[in-house]
């Protein structure tokens, strides 16, 4: 099964300095995107994830940790809120969405993230689209709550799932590097000279350097991996050939 997987960033769908809103129009063109990529069969299988945006790192922020049993679970009700709006604008554009409580699939055992991927697999399988998202999970070594962000999930499940592509879609068009956006950044070289760009707003999970570093030593199973911009060609040009704009990285 080829699989490809989409981390759609919380900050394209929502805005961070702004709690629970949700930038609808560019959700359904994103939506829309992704259902031309199906609809061409550009993979066989795709996995979507979405981040926190302004539903879950504002309540992190606001509680200043997940580790309460108050904080973990309004984090878990609000992600559990906006993974269902945006299932229903996947559903509504056509795509056979699931929605998967990440909380639900996925455990932390000390700093080691572990997903139930056979059930991913076997949804994908079925045809379906499962949709997870960066959410509270409880760690069952030390008995605490920690976030698994969406990108510690996607990153996760493509190694696991080999995935043949891995595309993050973010709210900048990809790597800066030297001012402009990188065509290809490596992982064992170019990591020392990032610059961090953050969007602003509420971020609990670190910008764009922790997003590379943690495909360090998972980024060898993955086909190819690209960083891009939301625009809605750009994304469907990263899931089928090759972004025009955006950076792929490279191990
Ligand atoms: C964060 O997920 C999840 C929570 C804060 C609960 P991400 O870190 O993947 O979210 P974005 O994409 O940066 O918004």
């Amino acid at each position: 099964l080829r699989v490809h997987i989409v981390k759609i960033g919380g900050s394209v769908i929502s805005d961070k300095t702004r709690p629970f809103s949700i930038d609808y129009s560019t959700l359904e063109k994103v939506a829309c995107a992704l259902n031309r990529c199906i609809k061409k069969r550009c993979a066989d299988a795709l996995v979507i994830v979405h981040g926190g945006g302004g539903f879950g790192h504002y309540v992190v922020d606001e509680f200043g940790s997940v580790n309460s049993v108050e904080a973990f679970l309004r984090t878990v009700e609000v992600m559990r809120e906006l993974n269902a709006k945006v299932v229903e604008v996947l559903r509504l554009k056509g795509v056979k969405a699931l929605g998967i409580d990440t909380h639900a699939v996925a455990e932390f055992r000390g700093s080691s993230l572990r997903i139930d991927v056979d059930k991913v697999r076997t949804v994908i399988e079925m045809g379906l689209v499962p949709v997870l998202y960066g959410d509270a999970v409880v760690d069952i070594e030390e008995k605490s709550f920690k976030i698994a962000s969406g990108d510690d999930i996607c990153w996760e499940l493509a190694y696991l799932l080999k995935a043949e592509r891995l595309v993050f879609v973010t709210r900048v068009p990809g790597v800066f590097v030297g001012g402009r956006v990188a065509k290809v950044f490596s992982l064992s070289r170019d990591l020392r000279t990032l610059e961090d760009i953050g969007v602003g707003g509420h971020d609990v999970t670190g910008g764009m350097r922790a997003k590379l570093l943690k495909g360090v030593g998972k980024i060898k199973s993955i086909g190819a991996v690209y960083i891009v911009g939301f625009d809605p060609r750009i994304v469907e040009q990263a899931l089928c050939l090759e972004p025009e704009v955006g950076t792929r990285v490279v191990e």
